[in-house]
């Protein structure tokens, strides 16, 4: 691509994090910003040739379990936080989790990713027992949970029963940032110790932040890139934030398609083999938000496999997109959605897998 002189600038600062995977704070501040016409689709060409490069042209479809909307705490941003009465909650019992894996199953998923609100009704011993249960039944699917901050005995009693991966975002590298968006019983640290822990117990790890949350600079999400390229996770999770109107943060304004795939593109140039998801709230923003961050190098979808009613129910944020009722539709939408970017759906493991990059 010919570039004016003018605009060389931040389009060689791409080659420069494509070439070194790396950037300083300031370079990444200009790559963040940089407004000139043509730069995202310079970018998103890097990262789409690097993750083609290590993925080819799959796509890895993840059945998402979302068993439980009740949850101990009290984010500001969302919408299942402790304190909104307005949230129609609910929980699937063991037996009915089961009962989406199975269905998830015949579809052909080999990945069961099961999300909840911090729950206490599931102990470790329960949560243990649902992951030994379907790595029973299923001993060639991953189990990843995504159950938020526990004790460390916990997180390795959880493994040892079967599962392989963790979700559990950071949020936001800021400490400070950290505390404006949550109340005073949460830390910054805690939650930055569990993400340790995870890694130490040989979990493949996912962490992630929203992208346009309330107070956040350019220089938090310096900090969230420069955090990200230090603990090296299997998987980075990233979505725009989108208000709900039973929060405090109501009337913010909502996180961008825009930022958010620039950022999925220096992710990848960053992380080379990462995991990245297209996330829910990224297709809830944008009808082809998905779409477009396969084309900025998003190479994860996870189609809903909860049972229709309670789908509803799991509003973290307003105007959730969810897919037809039956999960085989999801599947299908979520096919032809991928295809139409000229990539392929694929329901294997789809494991990390170190390529020897680092
Ligand atoms: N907008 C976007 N993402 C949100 N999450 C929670 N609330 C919102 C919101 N209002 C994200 C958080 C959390 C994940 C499960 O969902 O990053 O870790």
């Amino acid at each position: 691509m010919e570039v004016p002189f003018e605009r060389a600038y931040p389009f060689e600062l791409a080659d420069k994090l494509e070439a070194e995977r790396n950037l300083t704070d300031k370079e990444f501040e200009s790559v963040i910003l940089c407004d000139y016409p043509g730069f995202d689709e310079y970018l998103a060409e890097k990262a789409r040739a690097v993750r083609e490069k290590y993925y080819g042209k799959k796509v890895y479809l993840r059945g998402l379990i979302e068993f439980t909307n009740i949850c101990k705490n009290n984010c500001y941003y969302c919408g299942i936080r402790r304190d909104n009465p307005n949230a129609e909650r609910y929980r699937l019992n063991e037996e009915q989790i089961l009962t989406c894996c199975a269905a998830g199953y015949e579809l052909g998923f080999r990945t069961f990713v099961l999300q909840g609100g911090e729950d206490p009704y599931y102990t470790d011993d329960l949560v243990a027992s649902i992951v030994s249960s379907i790595k029973e039944r299923h001993p060639d699917c991953a189990v990843t949970l995504s159950i938020g901050e526990r004790e460390k005995e916990s997180y390795q009693k959880f493994f040892d029963a079967g599962a392989d991966r963790y979700l559990l975002r950071h949020e936001t590298a800021d400490k400070e940032h950290y505390e404006m968006l949550h109340p005073a019983e949460l830390s910054f640290d805690h939650r930055m110790q569990c993400l340790r822990y995870l890694k130490e117990i040989g979990y493949q790890v996912g962490c992630g932040m929203m992208v346009g949350s309330p107070y956040q600079t350019v220089e938090h999400l310096v900090k969230d890139l420069r955090f990200l390229r230090e603990f090296e996770p299997e998987m980075v999770g990233i979505g725009p934030f989108i208000p709900h109107h039973d929060t405090q943060f109501a009337d913010r304004k909502a996180g961008t398609v825009g930022m958010t795939v620039r950022l999925l593109s220096i992710i990848r140039l960053l992380l080379p083999d990462v995991l990245l998801p297209a996330t829910t709230a990224l297709g809830t923003i944008d009808p082809i938000g998905r779409e477009k961050g396969l084309l900025a190098s998003a190479n994860v979808i996870m189609p809903n496999l909860s049972p229709a009613d309670v789908r509803k129910k799991y509003l973290l944020y307003d105007n959730k997109i969810t897919a037809g009722d039956e999960a085989a539709e999801a599947v299908r939408d979520m096919t032809k959605r991928i295809a139409s970017v000229g990539y392929e759906a694929v329901v294997d493991r789809g494991d990390h897998v170190s390529l020897g990059t680092k």
